[in-house]
């Protein structure tokens, strides 16, 4: 039974990749890998130095009280570890621990390390059972949801990866107090696409809200992340491996991704890019549905800060970004737009001269 005042949330994908978002302290994990059939045994846990240097004594205490005897796994922070070098690490490690089949992999960190530790679990040994216990925002709203894993290439973003999804995610609302400023920012700007594209009045919980969400209290960020969590769940329950609906999660996505690789990655984080992005995306969708309000979306999105502006980045080398994304279909540049506030839909027939202006749009 859950102890938390979040009810679980189902991911339903039918028989037995079907699992649960579950919402609990660290401390009663044994008794969820119970209930998700795994019992004490070896375990690998994977993390990066500053979620370990912060939380890992509370997670692994309970485990080894428990009878588990787990083998930490701890990589650097930070994108760059979402690449081969870094994997090939952890692959070392987890063989030299000496795994088996049952081994579980339990990834215990932001977007980076679930993406990571996700992918490795689909590849050792032919695939481990994995625990998502994500520790940022964004990973508790969206990596860690869907069974999307990977690293990075060279040649691009996220070019490596499987579904492969986790027995559980495993959700400790207090671990998010210890984000730095800028990475709660970023993440606020997941959340407020998936409102933006499934939820009305999620988007106006988060309007109204806006000031007590800066202020993380407890409470709000815990209805927050569990609402964000089950518009996640849905999407993904209706399109597992991202053959058609799952699409609309890329809302501002396009735009998004070619501020990053214009920029250089590190410029802007992921949530501030997508924030920008979303900005020229509800410009756009405006030109094709009149009565969107996008003046309040707007102005919702813009009380996201971002760490500096585009200016100086040239809309003909932002559209050329956007035409090399590899979200690209045949050549076509897909765009998913507001059909109306708490809806998207994909399109493909947007001219370049009105992609133009909602770059524009979005110059200070
Ligand atoms: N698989 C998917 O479906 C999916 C979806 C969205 C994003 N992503 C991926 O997620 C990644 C971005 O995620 P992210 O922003 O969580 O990145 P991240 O893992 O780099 O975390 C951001 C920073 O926060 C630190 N951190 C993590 N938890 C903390 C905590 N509780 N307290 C203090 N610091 C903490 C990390 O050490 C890191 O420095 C990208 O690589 C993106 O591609 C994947």
């Amino acid at each position: 039974m859950s102890t938390s005042i979040f009810p679980d949330i189902p991911v339903e994908l039918g028989g037995s990749r079907s699992y649960d978002i579950v919402f609990r302290p660290i401390d009663r994990i044994s008794r969820t890998l119970e209930e998700a059939c795994l019992g004490p045994r070896r375990c690998l846990v994977v993390t990066d130095e500053t979620v370990a240097t912060l939380h890992l004594n509370a997670l692994l205490a309970p485990l080894k009280t428990d009878g588990w005897r787990p083998k930490e796994i701890i990589l650097p922070p930070g994108e760059r570890t979402k690449a081969p070098e870094h994997l090939a690490d952890l692959y070392e490690q987890a063989l030299g621990a000496g795994i088996d089949r049952k081994t579980p992999v339990l990834a215990f960190g932001g977007g980076v390390v679930v993406d990571l530790a996700g992918y490795a679990a689909a590849t050792l040994l032919r695939g481990l059972p994995f625990v998502q216990v994500p520790t940022t925002l964004i990973a508790q709203v969206d990596s860690a949801i869907g069974g999307k894993t990977g690293l990075n290439h060279h040649l691009g973003k996220n070019l490596i990866g499987a579904f492969h999804q986790p027995r559980c995610v495993y959700t400790d609302l207090s671990l998010l107090q210890s984000l730095p400023e800028r990475e709660w920012m970023s993440g606020l700007a997941e959340v407020v696409k998936h409102a933006l594209i499934a939820d009305e009045t999620f988007f106006g919980f988060l309007s109204e809200q806006w000031d007590h969400i800066l202020a993380r209290e407890p409470a709000t960020v815990g209805e927050m992340v569990h609402r964000a969590a089950s518009i996640k769940a849905a999407v993904v329950a209706e399109d597992e491996r991202e053959q058609g609906g799952r699409a609309i999660l890329n809302f501002g996505h396009t735009f998004g991704h070619a501020i990053e690789n214009v920029a250089g990655y590190g410029r802007f984080t992921h949530g501030e890019a997508v924030a920008l992005g979303m900005r020229a995306a509800v410009h756009l969708s405006a030109r094709f549905t009149p009565n969107l309000p996008a003046t309040c979306i707007d102005r919702l999105l813009r009380r996201i800060p971002v760490a500096g502006v585009i200016d100086d980045l040239p809309v003909g080398t932002l559209i050329r970004a956007m035409q090399s994304d590899k979200k690209v279909d045949a050549g076509t540049l897909r765009f998913v737009l507001l059909s109306r506030l708490g809806e998207a839909v994909v399109r493909q027939d947007i001219a370049a001269r009105e992609v133009e202006d909602a770059w524009r749009a979005i110059r200070a």
